[in-house]
């Protein structure tokens, strides 16, 4: 039988056009230039009419399309205050009246699919393959799934509201399709938006406001504004957006991170990626390099997803790479309106540029820079040819920057372990592919790749049903599915905060009783299951309720927080953990709490002059049997997309997670975080109530009875300011709580947390009633403890 290949090379291509007709025609009848759609009306932008205005342009002929409004922070809050407006009618209609309006707007989607198209094209230069085939469907699919969603809403989520007006910002590599990730989850929970496209690319989301009117979209709920970062800004900045969802570079997300801290904004980030494309030695070989053009050229490798480090095993990497660049010999590169086109343009010079830059660097350093000798480059508009790098080491630039481009990086490895190591050296995490026969070893490769998408045998599949998002610095959030509607909701429960933590005010500390005979009854830190005197040699005194002197207690510095998270890092065999063995540990935590339950008591009621005390402790062991019965329970699901194969979607552990504990309830506070964290599978380095450590220091020696292993749960006492400060900005830590009704200090751990773009769950200045399992329990806990991994499993092809 020939080869794909040996096809492909006697096969003559004639040009075959897609006509631009109609989208001309749509863009003269607009006059070629666009106000803001707000309130459900086109409105003229304020510095539109000072003159400010910026074009866009086919980036395959560098000609401009149309001119746009360039809105400013007037324009953005005029959106917002309408977006404000609309939203409580539009959340009061209810999910089945929502449905109806989202099913119109798939059917319009449908209706129009070639308009979009060819329109999407035009502005981003993407072949019309791509558009047509692969961004019009998962469009229209996105509205129709999400119109479920928002008829099952009250079933499907109970106890749970709208956001409010979320902010939404996209890229331009993906724009009608980001829309759709953006607006349909947005729309089926109630929310209003106010959404901005990229600059390079604003036309469709303009196509798709006259989509909203015609579907019957209320005035409001809708609002899209075009311009640079600097609308961007204005958007993050605004302090009556409730909920900002960005797609975009790490750098951006940065910001949006720092800017919104403190601010009370959800926040989901989707951002860059550097994904490995492992080929281990049995796998398909053909098929491995089909799936390779798919995910490092489809769309010119302008995907936050694309398979840009391959790594292959090096018994086949000889004959891989000889069909690869066979295989990039035949790939057409020209008219992204040809229909047999397989790359097109790239977005815009600057893009281009900074691909030139990034593969002379590499060429610089020695590798060896494969390009297909007869690929012509047109005279006009930004293109890019498919380039293969090798001989990179794993520090060099092009192998851990996000280049954006057609661009694949190639290296080797011997044994799976070595793959797994290459594939997770990497500062992002947001998709991997696993191409073996042997569905063994992809399935436990797999959970082993921190990622927030594994394609076993496939490469770049996507779909509604199924979460999307990324690990480490590829941002948190999930578009898609179950998980993504979460980021469109809140919890009831979380309005029915105290506004404030209940503390109550300790009496003048009393001096200690001078007695030098006495022991020493200062408690130590716990680190790695032993306890450890702190490093700086400090310690403070605790006083109770009436200021009797308790006892002394360590004060933990950076060094202790550092060793703890070593020890954190050490216990990954937690993680490995059936969980099954976690639930017995903590039933076994509980029940030995439960035998010494008086002086738990004693000590709360000392420390803290509750009267209120058994009842702490009888709940605190009531909440570990709690998260002892969710530990096994919690265990994703089985997606079915639109292939032959399923998807997976596993509540993967977080990491490593430090936890400032709440000041009040000093048992109750610390469990329900920690156990929680833990039953999941992750380790956590736990800052105690800063006012009453003791009930934590106390527990030492039930976790030691308890066969819960050393380095599972460590312990540092002293400033939670200084501590979490340290947290916050430990790289090695994947999400950090806090909960100690400290608003400046909950702010301050999210804006360090931008650094290594960490998870972050925060209580602000409230407080939360421990006691309640509406507050401080159920699935939203575990959602924080937890990410999403789908994995992706073809089959029977
Ligand atoms: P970008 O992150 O600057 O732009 C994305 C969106 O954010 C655009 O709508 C832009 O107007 C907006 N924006 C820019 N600055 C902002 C700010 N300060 N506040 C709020 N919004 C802001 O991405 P850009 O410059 O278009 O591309 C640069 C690089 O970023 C690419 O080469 C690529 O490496 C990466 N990138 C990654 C994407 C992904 O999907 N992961 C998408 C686009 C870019």
């Amino acid at each position: 039988m020939p080869t794909i290949n040996e096809i492909l090379n006697t096969m003559e291509y004639g040009p075959a056009p897609e006509s631009t007709k109609e989208a001309q025609a749509w863009l003269e009848q607009r006059g070629r230039k666009f106000g803001l759609f707000i309130d459900g009306a086109w409105t003229r932008g304020t510095l539109e009419q000072a003159g400010e205005t910026f074009a866009s342009t086919n980036p395959a002929d560098g000609r401009e399309l149309a001119q746009l409004t360039q809105a400013n922070a007037d324009d953005v809050d005029r959106a917002v205050q309408a977006a404000r407006r609309a939203q409580p009618a539009w959340a009061a209609m209810g999910g089945p009246a929502r449905a109806r309006i989202m099913y119109a707007i798939a059917r319009l989607m449908q209706k129009h699919a070639r308009l979009f198209a060819v329109l999407e094209t035009l502005d981003n230069g993407k072949t019309i393959r791509e558009t047509r085939d692969a961004d019009l469907p998962l469009v229209a699919r996105h509205f129709y799934h999400h119109a479920g969603w928002a008829q099952l809403l009250d079933e499907e989520f109970p106890g749970h509201r709208a956001v409010g007006v979320v902010g939404q910002i996209v890229p331009w590599n993906f724009p009608l399709l980001m829309l759709a990730w953006k607006i349909a989850p947005a729309m089926a929970a109630g929310n209003t938006i106010v959404f901005k496209p990229a600059e390079f690319t604003p036309l469709t989301a303009l196509l798709f406001a006259e989509i909203c009117v015609q579907a019957g979209v209320p005035a409001g709920v809708v609002n899209i504004v075009t311009g640079d970062g600097r609308t961007g800004e204005a958007i993050v900045r605004h302090e009556g957006i409730d909920k900002l969802a960005f797609t975009g570079s790490t750098e951006v997300g940065r910001l949006i991170r720092e800017a919104t801290a403190g601010s009370g904004k959800k926040l989901s980030l989707e951002l860059g990626g550097k994904s490995p494309y492992i080929v281990f030695e049995d796998a398909d070989i053909d098929a491995a390099v089909e799936g390779l053009v798919d995910s490092i050229w489809f769309n010119q490798g302008q995907v936050c997803c694309a398979g840009s480090r391959l790594l292959v095993q090096e018994s086949v990497e000889e004959r891989f790479l000889k069909k690869l660049k066979a295989r990039m010999d035949n790939l057409r590169l020209g008219s992204p309106l040809d229909k047999s086109m397989d790359i097109g343009a790239l977005v815009d010079p600057i893009q281009r540029q900074r691909i030139h830059g990034l593969v002379e660097a590499a060429r610089a350093e020695g590798c060896e820079v494969y390009q297909p000798s007869a690929c012509e480059i047109p005279a006009e508009g930004s293109w890019f040819p498919p380039t293969l790098i090798t001989g990179a080491s794993t520090s060099a630039a092009v192998a851990q920057a996000e280049i954006f481009g057609p661009v694949l990086v190639a290296m080797s490895f011997r044994t799976p372990a070595e793959a797994v190591q290459l594939a997770n050296n990497t500062v992002y995490g947001l998709a991997a592919c696993v191409w073996s026969e042997n569905i063994s070893l992809a399935l436990d490769v797999a959970p082993q790749i921190k990622a927030g998408v594994v394609w076993i045998n496939t490469a770049n599949q996507f779909d509604a049903a199924c979460g999307f998002g990324g690990y480490k610095e590829s941002g948190y959030g999930r578009e898609g599915g179950r998980e993504g509607m979460f980021e469109y909701l809140v919890p009831v429960s979380e309005d029915a905060r105290p506004a404030l933590p209940a503390i109550a005010k300790a009496a003048a500390a009393k001096p200690a009783a001078s007695d030098p005979f006495a022991i020493d009854r200062t408690a130590k830190l716990y680190i790695g299951g032993k306890q450890a005197r702190p490093d700086g040699a400090y310690s403070r005194a605790i006083h109770g309720a009436d200021g009797t002197f308790l006892g002394e207690i360590g004060e933990g510095s950076r060094k202790d927080i550092r060793n703890a998270v070593e020890a954190a890092h050490k216990a990954s065999g937690w993680t490995k953990a059936t969980a099954h063995n976690r639930a017995q540990v903590l039933y076994y935590i509980a029940e030995n709490l439960a035998a010494r339950g008086k002086e738990f008591a004693d000590r709360i009621a000392a420390q803290t002059g509750s009267k209120n005390a058994e009842k702490e402790v009888q709940a605190s062991i009531e909440r570990l049997f709690y998260w002892a019965a969710w530990a096994d329970k919690y265990d994703g699901a089985a997606h079915q997309p639109p292939m032959h194969g399923i998807t997976v979607a596993l509540n993967e552990a977080v990491g490593v997670i430090g936890i400032v504990c709440p000041n009040e309830n000093p048992l109750l506070g610390f469990i329900s975080l920690v156990a929680p964290a833990i039953a999941v599978g992750n380790r956590v380095v736990a800052v105690p109530s800063e006012a009453h450590p003791l009930s934590a220091t106390d527990l030492y020696q039930v976790f030691d009875t308890s066969d819960l292993p050393g380095g599972v749960v460590n312990i540092v006492t002293g400033s939670a300011d200084e501590l979490a400060r340290t947290l916050a900005s430990h790289s090695d830590i994947d999400a950090v709580w806090r909960h100690d009704g400290s608003a400046a200090g909950c702010a301050e751990v999210e804006k360090l947390s931008a650094g290594s773009l960490k998870r972050t769950w925060t209580g602000g200045g409230k407080g939360r009633d421990w006691f309640s399992t509406q507050q401080a329990a159920g699935r939203t806990v575990l959602a924080h403890a937890t990410q999403v991994k789908n994995i992706w499993i073809p089959y029977g092809v």
